[in-house]
């Protein structure tokens, strides 16, 4: 057990997408150092093990949980309400909650991307905005938005949610200007694909890039807590996405997208590995 920061007592992290994947590795990284945690996400009963669970063992002073669709457009606005009439000053906001859908444009469905779109996009957007305006009237706060390291290059087969995540990242970094002269910060995480239930639920669990070299979700989340805590603007995860994104800068457009898009393939006669942390999963979005 680690001791907890004396400077973080009684400083609070809102974490979207707290119940999987990334988003509960920042719980137990915010934790370890004494952040109180508000956790976002459908899935009650996971958050509820995992919250009771790291303020046992941490001594946190409160734990909430807060069960929300987060790809309902009325949700953002409840999330937000719901914490700040229970007393509760959100210092840090993560953004992690989020999902895709994969297949050819014009064969996917249009409602569960204009879902994707109001999670990873919206939602993010609308809850920055309401939070922000708190941290700015007491000019300090920190956010961590999770984008992707297809912010930087097109997404063959998951044009969704490339595009969604090349917002994340635009959005980020315009913010993180726009503060500059203000104690509060904004990251923006770029991670490669990861051992999480993202693909799965996706429906790209048979792709290459699902079944090729992926990284641990406690290693990324690590990575985005560390460029969080020291101010950085971005951070992408791993020696080889940060290779991979930097071609990405120097090649052209269209080879960057044509290099995804053998990614996306199909990895042909591969035993498709169950890449499931658990049981219990939604998968509409
Ligand atoms: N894994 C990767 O390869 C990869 C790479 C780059 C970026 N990312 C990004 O990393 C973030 C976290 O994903 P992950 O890889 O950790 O995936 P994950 O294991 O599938 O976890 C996704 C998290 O988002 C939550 N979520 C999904 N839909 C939601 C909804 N409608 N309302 C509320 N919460 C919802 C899930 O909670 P419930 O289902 O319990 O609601 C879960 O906690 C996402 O933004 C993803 O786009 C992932």
């Amino acid at each position: 057990m680690k001791a907890m920061k004396e400077e973080n007592k009684g400083k609070t992290v809102l974490i979207t997408g707290a119940s999987n994947g990334f988003g509960l590795e920042f719980a137990r990284l915010f934790a370890e150092d004494g952040y109180n945690l508000v956790l976002v996400s459908r899935s009650t009963d996971r958050m509820k093990k995992l919250a009771y669970e790291l303020q046992d063992r941490h001594q946190l002073e409160h734990v909430c949980v807060v069960t929300s669709d987060l790809a309902r457009a009325e949700s953002p606005r409840e999330v937000y309400e719901e914490v700040t009439k229970s007393g509760i000053q959100v210092d840090v906001l993560v953004n992690n909650a989020g999902a895709g859908t994969y297949g050819f444009f014009y064969e996917t469905d249009l409602e569960r991307e204009k879902a994707i779109i109001q999670l990873n996009v919206t939602t993010p957007v609308e809850l920055t905005k309401l939070f922000l305006q708190d941290m700015k009237r007491r000019n300090e706060g920190k956010i961590l938005n999770v984008a992707s390291v297809v912010s930087h290059m097109a997404s063959p087969l998951m044009a969704i949610y490339g595009a969604t995540k090349a917002f994340i990242l635009s959005f980020s970094e315009a913010l993180t200007n726009e503060l500059q002269d203000t104690n509060i910060t904004v990251t923006a995480l770029c991670p490669g694909a990861s051992n999480t239930m993202f693909f799965r639920r996706a429906g790209a669990a048979h792709t290459k890039a699902a079944n090729g070299p992926l990284s641990e979700p406690a290693e990324v989340a690590k990575d985005g807590y560390e460029a969080l805590m020291n101010g950085e603007t971005k951070i992408v995860s791993g020696f080889m996405n940060k290779a991979q994104t930097t071609a990405t800068g120097i090649v052209p457009d269209s080879v960057s997208a044509a290099a995804m898009r053998k990614m996306m393939e199909e990895e042909e006669g591969a035993e498709h590995q169950e890449r499931r942390r658990d049981d219990e999963y939604h998968v509409e979005t």
